[in-house]
Formats: C-alpha cells, sequence, structure tokens
C-alpha cells in the first residue's frame, strides 16, 4: 500500500519548505524553492505573493517527484507573519505584499495610537503596541498612499492563508496570524470592532477566523490540476512561522522556551493566558494550541544580517561551504571578538529598541583586527541581541531550564554553543530540522486525526538530543561584551538612525 503522508508547507522570507512528513514523524521528502527580497528604498521590505504562489508549486513538485508513490492524506500551511496580502473582490492581488520587516509605517502607528486612545488602550485591546512590521498599519498606508488600491482592496490577508486560498479558494485565517495584525483581540479571541472602528477600516476586509489544527478548506480541482495533489485533499488553517516553529520542536506548553534563527531571530516562550510585557518590547500572540498564547521578542535581522554579511564580506567563498568556513573563522577568535560589537539593526529592530529607524554598525574596529574578529563579532551580536529578548521573558518569571533551538543556529556546532554560553543555560535540539514547515504539517495530521493535538502529535514524532551545558566560566566571559552590546545603541542612537526616517 502506498504510504500515507502529510505535507507542511512554509512561505519563509528567503524561500517556500515543502515537506511530506510520515505518520511516525519521518521526513520522507523536503525541497526549498529560494525566493528574492525587494527594498524598493531603504527600510522597506516587499514580495510578491504570486512568486511565493511559484515557489510553492515548484517545492511541491520536487517532494511529489522524490515520493510518486505517496498519497498526501492533509496540507498544513505556515508563514512569514504580519506580511500584508492586497486582494481586490475578484481575488486577484492588488499589489506586492509589504513584508513583516518593512519600516515604513511609522507615521500610521502614531495615527492607531492615537485613534484608539493611546498605547494602554491598544495594549488592552490588541496585548500588543502598534508596531511597524503589523498588517493594520501597512493597511492604513495603502489608504493614504495609494489610494486607488485601497479603494479596490477587499480582502487583507497573510501569506499563509493566501497559499491555502490559491489551494482551496477559501478565504480565512487563523488565531496565530489574526493575533499579529494589529486588528485581533488577542484575549478575546475575536476581531476587534473597537480598533477597526477607531481607525475606519471595514470589518468585512480580515479574513473569518478556524482553528490552526481545524480544516479550513480543500484543494479545488484546478489547484489539483497544478499541484498534483488529489482534489478534496484536505488543507488546515496551520499558523504563524514563528508559532509552528515552535509546535515542530514541541514546545507548546509553558515552562519552555525556544530561540529561533531564520531571517528573523525570536525567542518564544508558550503561556497559558495573555500575559504582557509591561513595556510592551516583547509580543503576545496566539499559538497554535487552543487556549494558549505565547510570548516573544524578536531580532528583526538575525539570519538575515548574517547572510547580508556572508554576501558582502565573504564573497569569494564557495557558497555551499562559506556558513561552515565563516564558523570556524569566528572560532578562531576568542570570546568577545578582541572589543568588536556588531549591532544587527539593519532593518530597524523590534525588541528590546522599538525603532524601526534604527541602523547596524560595527564598533571597535583597529588595524590589528581581522575579518576572522568581524565574522564572531556578527554572530555575537546577533546572539545578544536575542539574549536582550530572552533576559524580558526571564525577567517577566518565563524562565526555563534550558533552551529549544531551532532554524539556522540549531544547525551548526558553533552557534549551538554560542548560544549556550551567551544565554548561560543548556541547550537542546529535536531530531527535526525542517522548523516551521514540521509544525504545519503536525497541524494538518491532528486536523486528519491522526493524532489527538499537537502535544500528543509531538510526543509520538519528536526526540530531544541530550542537553549541551556552557562550559565553566564561558557565560561569565560574556559578561563585558554583553554589555558592552547593551550600552552602544543607546549611547550612540542618534548617530545609529536612518536618515531617511
Ligand atoms: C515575528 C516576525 C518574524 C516573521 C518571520 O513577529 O515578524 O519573525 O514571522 O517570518
Amino acid at each position: 500500500m502506498a504510504d500515507s503522508l502529510f505535507l507542511g508547507l512554509d512561505v519563509g522570507t528567503s524561500g517556500v519548505k515543502a515537506i511530506l512528513v510520515s505518520q511516525s514523524g519521518e521526513v520522507a521528502a523536503t525541497a526549498t524553492t529560494p525566493l528574492s527580497l525587494s527594498t524598493p528604498r531603504p527600510g522597506w521590505a516587499e514580495q510578491d505573493p504570486a512568486a511565493w504562489w511559484d515557489a510553492t508549486l515548484a517545492s511541491i513538485h520536487a517532494v511529489r517527484r522524490a515520493r510518486p508513490d505517496a498519497t498526501v492524506v492533509s496540507v498544513g500551511v505556515s508563514g512569514q507573519m504580519h506580511s500584508s496580502v492586497f486582494l481586490d473582490k475578484a481575488g486577484s492581488v492588488i499589489r506586492p505584499a509589504l513584508l513583516w520587516c518593512d519600516g515604513r509605517t511609522t507615521a500610521e502607528c502614531a495615527e492607531i495610537t492615537a485613534a484608539v486612545g493611546g498605547e494602554d488602550r491598544l495594549r488592552n485591546l490588541a496585548c500588543n503596541p502598534a508596531l511597524e512590521g503589523f498588517t493594520l498599519p501597512k493597511v492604513l498606508w495603502l489608504r493614504k498612499h495609494e489610494p486607488e488600491a485601497y479603494a479596490r482592496l477587499a480582502t487583507v490577508m497573510l501569506p499563509k492563508d493566501y497559499i491555502r486560498y490559491r489551494l482551496t479558494g477559501a478565504i480565512a485565517t487563523d488565531p496565530s496570524d489574526a493575533s499579529a495584525t494589529l486588528m485581533y483581540d488577542t484575549a478575546n479571541l475575536r476581531w476587534s470592532d473597537e480598533i477597526l472602528k477607531a481607525v475606519n477600516v471595514s470589518r468585512s476586509i480580515v479574513p473569518d477566523v478556524g482553528g490552526s489544527s481545524d480544516v479550513l478548506g480543500r484543494i479545488t480541482a484546478e489547484a489539483a490540476a497544478v499541484t498534483t495533489l488529489p482534489a478534496g485533499t484536505p488543507v488546515v488553517g496551520g499558523g504563524a512561522d514563528n508559532a509552528c516553529g515552535a509546535a515542530g520542536v514541541g514546545v507548546v506548553t509553558p515552562g519552555e522556551v525556544v530561540s529561533s534563527w531564520g531571517t528573523s531571530g525570536t525567542v518564544l516562550a508558550p503561556m497559558m493566558e495573555p500575559r504582557v510585557d509591561p513595556k510592551l518590547r516583547a509580543h503576545t500572540f496566539c499559538h497554535v494550541v487552543p487556549g494558549t498564547w505565547y510570548m516573544m521578542g524578536v531580532v528583526l535581522s538575525a539570519g538575515g544580517a548574517f547572510s547580508w554579511y556572508r554576501d558582502q564580506f565573504a564573497r569569494g567563498m564557495d557558497s555551499r561551504t562559506a556558513d561552515r568556513k565563516l564558523d570556524e573563522e569566528a572560532a578562531s577568535v576568542r570570546a568577545g571578538s578582541g572589543g568588536v560589537t556588531f549591532l544587527p539593526y539593519l532593518q530597524g529592530e523590534r525588541t528590546p529598541h522599538r525603532d524601526a529607524a534604527a541602523r547596524g554598525a560595527f564598533l571597535g574596529l583597529s588595524l590589528a583586527h581581522t575579518r576572522a574578529h568581524a565574522t564572531r563579532a556578527v554572530l555575537e551580536g546577533i546572539t545578544f541581541a536575542l539574549r536582550d529578548s530572552l533576559t524580558i521573558l526571564q525577567d517577566l518569571g518565563l524562565s526555563p531550564s534550558h533552551l529549544l533551538l531551532t532554524g539556522g543556529g540549531a544547525k551548526s556546532p558553533f552557534l549551538r554553543r554560542l548560544q549556550s554560553e551567551v544565554f548561560g543555560l543548556p541547550i537542546t535540539t529535536v531530531n527535526r530540522e525542517e522548523g516551521p514547515a514540521y509544525g504545519a504539517a503536525l497541524l494538518g495530521a491532528v486536523g486528519v486525526g491522526a493524532f489527538a493535538d499537537v502535544a500528543a502529535a509531538a510526543r509520538a514524532t519528536l526526540t530531544r538530543a541530550p542537553l549541551e551545558h556552557p562550559e565553566e566560566g564561558a557565560h561569565q566571559a560574556y559578561g563585558e561584551p554583553y554589555a558592552r552590546f547593551r550600552q552602544s545603541f543607546p549611547a550612540a542612537r542618534a548617530e545609529l538612525l536612518s536618515p531617511d526616517r
């Protein structure tokens, strides 16, 4: 009999991944199709939803070719959070999507905050402040700057919801993505009529919300023809990439914390109630497990800052081995990078600075420094930025005994050790390296009854590597370099803001 497999899709910023997962959790096939990012102006970031769809088809075809005998029994979708897909009433895309790392909407954030009656009121309504990357400010930007496009706007949806729409024709979202739009009452799990009314945006533009592991649509005949998936295959709600990434390593209950390196970097802690950071440096969103929320700090450029560094300053290296070579180079220098500090705020920063105009820097360079110092400073700077997020969660009592790692920072032995030492905590990884796509596949499996719930799916499919402990004294060696990192941005803020601000 042909194998029954669960398809997981993840619309990332650097590529669309498709994976096929077996009943026992093995990854039977995986394929990633790269995407490019358009930055029409400094601080802006756009992608065309048509490119996501084309990349999704290419990745689905690749995994289908790898396992032509298998039957796909469900589809789970995951993707970038906050990024805005604008559709007209015929369901056509109006303009390229403004992404989660787009910083153009500072004026609209101020407008939203004022319209609802201040930041405290917004925190009560949405559990979050208005930040440039979120979806609602993008809707207001469209209204102000592209009124003809806004006049055609019938629906705003999230990247993974657009893919489900193309697969099934259903217009829907799930709580994990809805709660990250700034239009959702995150604590009470419903669209916020108060916020929508305050900014004069019609409730009709937001999709209905269904459960992350509920079947929200089925593959249409048209999609079956282009994907080779059987018509009628169920597609579940799925979830935001950070929530699916956490589910994909089994982090669904309080007490656990996951640190993720994608284009962005995040530190995420599940909660059984929607607690909010009083200073609003970390976000509060719904998890993909019903009745569960999470608090998360976000570093806008983590893997993104490293790729930028590699592409600009290590061009001659063979792309297949560049990351490993740069790790080796960084490992040849001692903790603290010989006094060089790197601030990874290349696209602004959310946690802890909340400043879309923040920009990155190398500080403390001398003629004695080599590229190895700069390479280590980049990796340390990204890890220090993640530590800023972890410290906020710890200060609020979300204090883990160890950390789960996922994404690029989990695969590299150097980055595992660096994180463990900088965080001062033991770290572990799981036996699946597929990130949000794996969580999405598990949600699809739950949706068709293969597992009772996400926690059961994670228990049945994941095993954890033994804890890796920081070496004696290693954490302490980062005391001074981390203090230097923390002081640098506030001290040099005026010089580190975008001139286009
Ligand atoms: C989270 C965020 C990013 C994106 C990356 O708030 O904006 O981590 O989800 O795809």
